[in-house]
């Protein structure tokens, strides 16, 4: 199938054609950024999970791969689910889960799942070694392992539902890949948390250990549109040979419509990033009618602040794409609406507004604004009710709803908006909070407009960017 380019993001990671879910194995491994994901490549729906693979000499510029791993020995016969990559002495090692369907298909079938291995010489082809850990007793959804050196041992954290269908993470220590032990739970639901927690990972944040997962079956009771519970983490402390201590309950990682599964990786450089899916799999899919679906959010820089409290930014790398800049001089607008000459399908905006002076009811930015404003994705400042508000109920095929999050305190506040084609992504006071939605509008008239109702509001500054793709040319 020809794939149609209208949603098609420039800037973000995305299958050539077919399915994308979870980013998978994320390493720096010679010279090289490796980022796989869940891929069916025959079709634009979830199928038997291959590995996709895609590369990066700068974490901004990337290149397809031959597929890495496909499915169908006897260990992974109905799909390579997610996992994770480590350089192991310059090894491309790539730890994954073997998914077999028992009986019946779908969540209510019976299925076995385990840890498996496959290595490579080159960094692109790879060779399965099988089976490395199988699950422990009264556990069948056991899967998405992530590996990590510390002090010359090895470590894996497994997600997994347990007996009474509650989420946790198992934790296994390693005298090499291939010899593991349990260690035992690291950490489980103490409340409903979802029935099984998937795509967990486990690493230091300043001077703090954060676990991060994806609980499933979390019931969107109360909200008027699904996907309500999202990738989040919790905060404690941690070294190997002790328990993890909790200091902070689970917290949501991104408010926005569409981020699940996010994985994390450390830079070239010591920098902990990650990349998250920017889907749900409640969301509807309008870009399956042009034959392809999912795609990834941008890499973004985890950090721990002051106050304890977890930031994400986007990766600095990231500065090089953009292109025309486009700045206006501090400015305010009453009960006015002022629309731009410029267009929201692929670029970055970098604002500040007084909060302090501003008192209108509402302000903020429309966003891929069509000409008869049929069409507009909303992000404003509700002053009222002190909400900083996300709004796709017009944005498009598909998709509905409103996402907010409390105003944060302070005088001024920052935003980073990120815009491609059909992706919003919003970083809030250098990334105390970030919302991330896809949307739909049409390709034609995606204009920009300031606005502010009932009352004045004061922008400080404001730049917008063109941004450039991150795709070879054609
Ligand atoms: C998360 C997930 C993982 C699984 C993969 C299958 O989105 O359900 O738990 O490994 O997707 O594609």
């Amino acid at each position: 199938k020809q794939r149609k380019a209208r949603f098609y993001p420039a800037f973000h990671l995305a299958p050539p054609t077919g399915w994308m879910n979870d980013p998978n194995g994320l390493a720096y491994c010679d010279g090289r950024y490796h980022v796989f994901y869940q891929h069916h490549p025959y079709d634009e729906h979830w199928g038997p999970m291959h590995w996709g693979h895609m590369t990066s000499h700068d974490l901004v510029h990337w290149q397809h791969q031959p597929i890495a791993l496909v499915p169908g020995d006897a260990f992974d016969r109905d799909g390579c689910f997610s996992g994770c990559a480590v350089n192991d002495n310059g090894v491309l090692t790539l730890i994954y889960t073997g998914h077999v369907w028992l009986q019946g298909v779908g969540n209510d079938g019976a299925i076995r799942q385990v840890q498996c291995i496959a290595t490579s010489e080159d960094g692109l082809h790879f060779t399965k070694h099988g089976v490395i850990v199988t699950p422990p007793d009264g556990i069948m959804h056991f899967r998405d392992p992530k590996v990590w050196k510390q002090n010359g041992r090895w470590f894996m954290v497994v997600g997994a539902r347990d007996a009474n269908d509650r989420g946790q993470v198992l934790l296994y220590s390693g005298t090499s890949l291939f010899q593991w032990r349990l260690e035992g739970v690291l950490a489980k639901a103490d409340r409903w948390l979802g029935y099984m927690w998937e795509c967990p990972d486990f690493f230091p944040l300043g001077d703090k250990y954060l676990l991060m997962f994806s609980p499933q079956g979390m019931t969107p009771e109360g909200y008027r549109y699904r996907n309500r519970f999202q990738s989040g983490y919790i905060l404690g402390r941690w070294q190997p040979d002790h328990p993890f201590t909790l200091e902070q309950h689970f917290q949501e990682l991104d408010s926005g419509h569409d981020f699940y599964a996010p994985q994390s990786f450390v830079t070239a450089d010591g920098r902990r990033l990650l990349f998250g899916w920017m889907d749900m799999w409640e969301s509807e899919r309008p870009t399956q009618a042009d034959g392809w679906a999912g795609c990834l959010t941008l890499p973004r820089e985890l950090s721990l602040d002051a106050q304890g409290r977890v930031r994400m930014m986007p990766a600095r790398e990231l500065q090089a794409l953009r292109r025309e800049a486009h700045t206006l001089p501090a400015f305010s607008l009453k009960n006015q609406r002022r629309r731009l000459g410029i267009s929201a399908l692929q670029a970055e905006i970098h604002m500040t507004w007084d909060i302090q002076k501003s008192q209108a009811e509402r302000f903020g930015i429309e966003i891929a604004v069509s000409d008869d404003r049929r069409y507009v994705t909303r992000f404003y400042v509700d002053t009222q009710s002190r909400r900083l508000v996300l709004d796709r109920s017009q944005s498009g095929l598909g998709v509905g709803g409103y996402r907010s999050v409390t105003l944060p305190d302070g005088d001024t506040l920052d935003l980073r908006i990120f815009i491609d084609r059909s992706s919003v992504e919003v970083f809030v006071n250098q990334g105390e909070t970030c919302l991330t939605s896809r949307i739909y509008p049409p390709t034609e008239g995606r204009g920009i407009a300031l606005y502010a109702e009932n009352g004045e509001a004061y922008c400080q500054t404001f730049t917008h960017w063109q941004m450039a793709s991150i795709y070879p040319e054609p």
